[in-house]
This record gives C-alpha cells, sequence and structure tokens, in this order.
C-alpha cells in the first residue's frame, strides 16, 4: 500500500503569514504541520509515500528530503492552484498506479496509530475505506458529516448547515487502485473544486464504503483556532504542562 499526502491549496484562512509561507509548513506546537500525516502514515507502516503541494515545493523538498528522518521515501507532485483535494490527490496517480492507497489531509493531526485500519482496509480487498470521528454539533458544519445506519454509511454531505450526526469524516482516505478512473468523472463543485467528498460518495453508492470511528482524539489544523487546539493536545500529548 502507498499513502499520500495533500499539502496543496491557498491556505486563506490564515492570510496574511500564507502569503508567503505554505500553512502546512506553519508549526503545530514544536514541529512543521506536515510531520504529522508522513509520521502517522509512516506509524501505519506505508513507507512509499508521496507529497502533493503547490507554488512551494522547494521548500517541502529542503525541509523533508527523502523523508528518512521521518521514516518514508518521499515522492513529490505538483498541484497548480487551489481545485480541491480530489483533484489534488489525482496528481500523485503516475507514482502510486495500481496500488490501494492511504490519503491524508497535510494539515489533520491524529493521535491514534492508524495501522489496525490500514490493515483492515488491506482484508477488505476493494472499494474504499474512510475514518470517522464524533464532534459537538457545531463543530460538525465545518466538515463532511456521515449518515451512518446499522454499521453502513448511507452518504456524506460536505459542510450542511443543518448536520443529520455528529459523526465526521476525517481527513484520512483509503482507496482501490480505481480512484484515478473516479475521480475523471467528478465536476467541479460551485465553489470550483473537485470534492472528495463526491469522489466518497461514488464508492457509497456502489456499496463498497466502509468505515471505522477513530477513539483517539483528531483535529484538523486548518483554522487559525484548530491549528491552536492541535498545538495544546500535542503538548499534552509530549507530557507539557500549563501553569498561569
Ligand atoms: O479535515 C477534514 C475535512 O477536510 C473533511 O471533513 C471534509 O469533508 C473535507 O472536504 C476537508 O474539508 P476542509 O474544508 O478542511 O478542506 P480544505 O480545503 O481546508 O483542505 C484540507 C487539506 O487538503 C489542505 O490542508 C491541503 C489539501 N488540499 C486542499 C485543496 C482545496 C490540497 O492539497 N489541494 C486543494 O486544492
Amino acid at each position: 500500500m502507498k499513502g499520500v499526502v495533500l499539502a496543496g491549496g491557498l491556505g486563506t484562512r490564515f492570510h496574511p503569514v500564507t502569503k508567503v509561507v505554505n500553512k502546512h509548513l506553519l508549526d503545530v506546537f514544536d514541529e512543521p504541520m506536515v510531520f504529522y500525516p508522513i509520521r502517522t502514515l509512516a506509524q501505519a507502516g506505508i513507507r512509499d509515500v508521496t507529497l502533493v503541494t503547490g507554488e512551494d515545493i522547494s521548500q517541502f523538498k529542503r525541509l523533508l528530503g527523502d523523508g528518512s528522518d521521518l521514516g518514508v521515501r518521499l515522492s513529490y507532485s505538483f498541484q497548480e492552484g487551489e481545485r480541491g483535494i480530489a483533484d489534488a490527490l489525482s496528481r500523485a496517480e503516475a507514482l502510486v498506479h495500481g496500488h490501494p492507497i492511504v490519503v491524508i489531509l497535510g494539515d489533520n493531526i491524529f493521535q491514534e496509530d492508524l495501522g489496525p485500519y490500514v490493515e483492515a482496509f488491506g482484508d477488505q480487498g476493494k472499494g474504499a475505506r474512510i475514518l470517522l470521528k464524533r464532534v459537538s454539533p457545531e463543530d460538525a458544519r465545518r466538515f463532511g458529516v456521515a449518515d451512518v445506519a446499522d454499521g453502513k454509511i448511507l452518504g456524506i454531505e460536505e459542510k450542511p448547515q443543518a448536520p443529520r450526526s455528529d459523526l465526521v469524516v476525517t481527513g484520512c482516505y483509503m482507496y482501490d487502485d480505481r480512484v484515478f478512473e473516479i475521480i475523471r468523472t467528478l465536476v467541479p463543485s460551485p465553489r470550483g473544486e473537485l470534492e472528495v467528498t463526491d469522489l466518497n460518495n461514488v464508492y457509497i453508492q456502489e456499496h463498497t464504503m466502509t468505515y471505522d470511528a477513530l477513539t483517539g482524539w483528531w483535529t484538523d489544523a486548518g483554522t487559525p483556532a484548530s491549528k491552536l487546539k492541535a498545538s495544546i493536545l500535542v503538548a499534552l500529548e509530549k507530557g507539557v504542562t500549563f501553569h498561569r
């Protein structure tokens, strides 16, 4: 199985700093954001990882090199602009073609070892698998929200005004090797992006999507507030105590 980390996009929620620095190079506690998803893949036993990013690709190469410091063999691919998560993934095709893949969004921080879920996907053989997490109803509106019944996933709604559940889709997605073929059938959403939620809904409609619910904490670091939360969670994990 191969890994893909998506670190493209324009990071507009962090303007003005992201006018000059890629969001995924900003710090989460004491390390660059992009270290976390790469380490999560390495911990899950994935050695070959492709990083997709934009204009700042040379800075990533300076920081990460061949990936060996983080326990992976890293290759790089370029995405122009902000054309969506599914578009970013399509940029990795030449490097991972013919393999099942585990994709992690570059701003997602997972507490737990994802190895058992990746193994379960390996046993599943075909289709796709996603990881869900229960969050507060106010938070759910920021994410893809899953409609689940009797252990089956019925659909995902992207950033709904009135979420139908508090189970949200985290930024870890596992796909079989048909994923690129399916991405080619997608059309841009009203915001002009190829949406990962549209991709996932194709697998759901063909009944080959499964899910696991995470037990450890998970957060994105994609807004100033959630990046601060991520830093605090990582610091606590590393044994830091805060005094006032
Ligand atoms: O964090 C989980 C959520 O991520 C999911 O619940 C949502 O269903 C999913 O759409 C996504 O929502 P966001 O609004 O947080 O996505 P965002 O546009 O912030 O992009 C997240 C990461 O994906 C970003 O850190 C880098 C990568 N990305 C995104 C875009 C739009 C790219 O590499 N290229 C892109 O064009």
